[in-house]
């Protein structure tokens, strides 16, 4: 499948941590990729800078390319709100408790430090719009997050982002998001980040191990679990660590 999104040595610091190490990636169309690796790996930090949701981060630094439809997604010229359409973050990691909308959105921002009612407000109204949920859920922003269907949650846009869709599902819920994923990616190109390596073997076309902040290995799904090229991979993917 033809690249829909060349990611060309992607470096990204949180203050002083470094936290994406040269990362260079080609993201092939229609196809499912997951992002594996242990927890802090950078896997969200990775996705998130795929549709700039780390501009709302504060003090964060982004070298490199994100190129999509021949442009860098990071130049000046770029239209946010035009990218979330075109590349869109299909739901925040969802939390272990039934939260609502708002605290899920608003979790990230408050465990940073954010205590401004205001200003949870405004990242909560900014961070949903750009996901383009914002018209479908606002009037019900306290009402459980896991009560968004799967409609609402995969949106519209061509490249759908998933952070750990399922990891807060039971077994029934999680293999129909996996049978809709499978199904959309006829029309979508999905990149998601999951802790299951069963359900990246079972459902991505292509998989991509960080450790670290680096991108260790990336290529088929099938491949990288059958043979992985890095010694590092084989550890992780047959359970020596993570
Ligand atoms: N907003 C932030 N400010 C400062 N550091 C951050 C921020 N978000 C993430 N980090 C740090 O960046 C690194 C990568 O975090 P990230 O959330 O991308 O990892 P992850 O692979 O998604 O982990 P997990 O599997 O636990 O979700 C970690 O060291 C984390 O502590
Ligand atoms: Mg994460």
């Amino acid at each position: 499948m033809p690249t829909i999104i060349d990611v060309k040595d992607l470096n990204l610091w949180y203050g002083t941590h470094q936290a994406l190490h040269h990362v260079n990636i080609e993201i092939p169309e229609h196809e499912i990729t997951a992002l594996i690796g242990p927890s802090g790996c950078g896997k969200s930090t990775f996705l998130k800078t795929l549709d700039r949701m780390n501009d709302l981060v504060e003090d964060v630094k982004i070298t490199g390319e994100v190129v999509y439809q021949g442009q860098d997604i990071y130049a000046p010229s770029v239209d946010v709100t035009w990218l979330r359409k075109q590349i869109g973050m299909v739901f925040q990691k969802p939390n272990p408790f039934p939260m609502s909308i708002y605290d899920n959105v608003a979790y990230g921002p408050r465990t940073h430090g954010v205590r401004s009612k205001v200003k949870l407000d405004e990242i909560v109204e900014k961070s949903l719009k750009g996901a383009a949920i914002w018209d479908e859920v606002k009037d019900r922003l306290k009402k459980s997050a896991l009560g968004l269907s799967g409609g609402q949650q995969l949106r519209d846009a061509p490249i759908l982002l998933l952070d750990e869709a399922t990891s807060a599902l039971d077994p029934i819920s999680t293999s129909k998001i996996e049978d809709l994923a499978t199904e959309l990616k006829e029309k979508y190109t999905i990149v998601m980040v999951t802790h299951n390596m069963q359900q990246a073997a079972r459902i991505s076309d292509k998989t991509a191990f960080f450790l670290l902040g680096e991108l260790v290995e990336f290529g088929d799904t099938e491949k990288l679990f059958s043979m992985p090229h890095d010694k590092r991979t084989e550890d992780y993917i047959t359970g020596r660590f993570g």
